[in-house]
Protein backbone atom coordinates (compact mmCIF):
# COMPACT_ATOMS: atom_id res chain seq x y z
CA UNK A 1 0.00 0.00 0.00
CA UNK A 2 1.02 3.59 -1.13
CA UNK A 3 1.58 6.73 1.24
CA UNK A 4 -1.27 8.17 0.18
CA UNK A 5 -3.85 4.72 0.34
CA UNK A 6 -5.37 4.59 3.73
CA UNK A 7 -8.02 2.06 4.86
CA UNK A 8 -11.31 2.96 5.25
CA UNK A 9 -12.30 4.86 8.99
CA UNK A 10 -8.61 5.83 9.20
CA UNK A 11 -8.43 8.50 6.61
CA UNK A 12 -6.88 11.34 8.93
CA UNK A 13 -8.53 13.88 6.31
CA UNK A 14 -11.89 12.17 5.99
CA UNK A 15 -14.84 14.58 6.72
CA UNK A 16 -16.58 14.57 9.95
CA UNK A 17 -20.02 13.17 9.97
CA UNK A 18 -22.51 15.51 8.36
CA UNK A 19 -25.43 16.86 9.99
CA UNK A 20 -28.87 16.59 7.72
CA UNK A 21 -30.85 20.14 7.10
CA UNK A 22 -33.52 20.50 5.09
CA UNK A 23 -34.58 24.26 3.51
CA UNK A 24 -37.73 24.76 1.91
CA UNK A 25 -37.17 25.80 -1.96
CA UNK A 26 -40.11 27.34 -3.19
CA UNK A 27 -42.51 25.23 -1.28
CA UNK A 28 -40.49 22.16 -1.74
CA UNK A 29 -38.18 20.45 0.87
CA UNK A 30 -34.67 20.27 -0.57
CA UNK A 31 -32.05 18.34 1.34
CA UNK A 32 -28.52 18.99 2.64
CA UNK A 33 -25.96 19.01 5.31
CA UNK A 34 -25.04 21.54 7.74
CA UNK A 35 -22.44 23.61 6.80
CA UNK A 36 -23.39 24.13 2.91
CA UNK A 37 -24.44 27.16 1.53
CA UNK A 38 -28.21 28.06 0.22
CA UNK A 39 -26.41 27.62 -3.38
CA UNK A 40 -24.55 24.37 -2.53
CA UNK A 41 -28.31 23.22 -1.46
CA UNK A 42 -29.98 24.21 -3.98
CA UNK A 43 -27.55 22.96 -6.41
CA UNK A 44 -27.28 19.63 -5.27
CA UNK A 45 -31.13 19.41 -5.42
CA UNK A 46 -31.10 19.66 -8.68
CA UNK A 47 -31.92 23.37 -9.46
CA UNK A 48 -29.42 25.06 -11.89
CA UNK A 49 -31.15 28.32 -12.22
CA UNK A 50 -32.61 29.93 -9.42
CA UNK A 51 -33.00 33.55 -10.53
CA UNK A 52 -33.88 35.34 -13.81
CA UNK A 53 -32.81 38.57 -15.52
CA UNK A 54 -34.58 41.23 -15.35
CA UNK A 55 -35.00 42.10 -19.12
CA UNK A 56 -34.67 39.25 -21.01
CA UNK A 57 -35.67 36.35 -18.22
CA UNK A 58 -32.53 34.18 -19.03
CA UNK A 59 -31.98 32.15 -15.98
CA UNK A 60 -28.60 32.85 -13.72
CA UNK A 61 -27.54 30.76 -10.73
CA UNK A 62 -24.12 30.34 -9.67
CA UNK A 63 -21.76 31.82 -11.91
CA UNK A 64 -18.61 32.76 -9.58
CA UNK A 65 -18.90 31.24 -6.52
CA UNK A 66 -17.45 33.67 -4.33
CA UNK A 67 -20.14 36.68 -4.00
CA UNK A 68 -19.08 38.41 -6.95
CA UNK A 69 -21.18 38.28 -9.95
CA UNK A 70 -24.68 38.51 -7.37
CA UNK A 71 -26.47 35.91 -9.63
CA UNK A 72 -27.14 33.81 -7.21
CA UNK A 73 -30.19 36.34 -5.65
CA UNK A 74 -32.55 34.89 -3.75
CA UNK A 75 -34.82 35.39 -1.09
CA UNK A 76 -34.30 33.89 2.09
CA UNK A 77 -36.73 34.04 5.25
CA UNK A 78 -38.51 36.93 3.74
CA UNK A 79 -34.88 38.97 3.49
CA UNK A 80 -34.28 40.01 -0.73
CA UNK A 81 -31.12 39.63 -2.73
CA UNK A 82 -29.62 37.64 -0.74
CA UNK A 83 -26.30 36.03 -2.50
CA UNK A 84 -27.36 32.26 -2.14
CA UNK A 85 -23.41 31.57 -2.37
CA UNK A 86 -22.38 33.22 0.74
CA UNK A 87 -25.24 32.88 3.49
CA UNK A 88 -24.70 29.31 5.25
CA UNK A 89 -27.91 27.17 4.78
CA UNK A 90 -29.88 26.44 8.54
CA UNK A 91 -32.40 23.83 9.05
CA UNK A 92 -35.93 25.03 8.34
CA UNK A 93 -34.58 28.22 5.79
CA UNK A 94 -37.49 29.39 3.62
CA UNK A 95 -35.77 30.29 0.62
CA UNK A 96 -37.51 31.83 -2.81
CA UNK A 97 -36.32 32.22 -5.90
CA UNK A 98 -36.17 35.83 -7.77
CA UNK A 99 -37.48 37.08 -10.97
CA UNK A 100 -37.73 40.69 -11.17
CA UNK A 101 -39.10 42.21 -13.91
CA UNK A 102 -37.40 46.16 -14.70
CA UNK A 103 -40.76 48.97 -13.86
CA UNK A 104 -42.65 50.03 -16.17
CA UNK A 105 -40.70 52.45 -18.58
CA UNK A 106 -37.70 50.68 -18.20
CA UNK A 107 -34.79 50.89 -15.20
CA UNK A 108 -34.56 54.56 -15.36
CA UNK A 109 -38.39 54.45 -14.11
S1 LIG B 1 -22.53 33.14 -7.55
FE1 LIG B 1 -21.63 35.07 -7.81
S2 LIG B 1 -22.35 36.19 -6.07
FE2 LIG B 1 -23.13 34.18 -5.77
Amino acid sequence: MGPRLFPFGVDPIRPEPTTPLTIILDGVPVAGVAGQSVAGVILAGGTLGFRRTSVHGTPRGVFCGIGICYDCLVEVNGRRDVRACQRRATEGDVVTTQHDALPPGGAAA
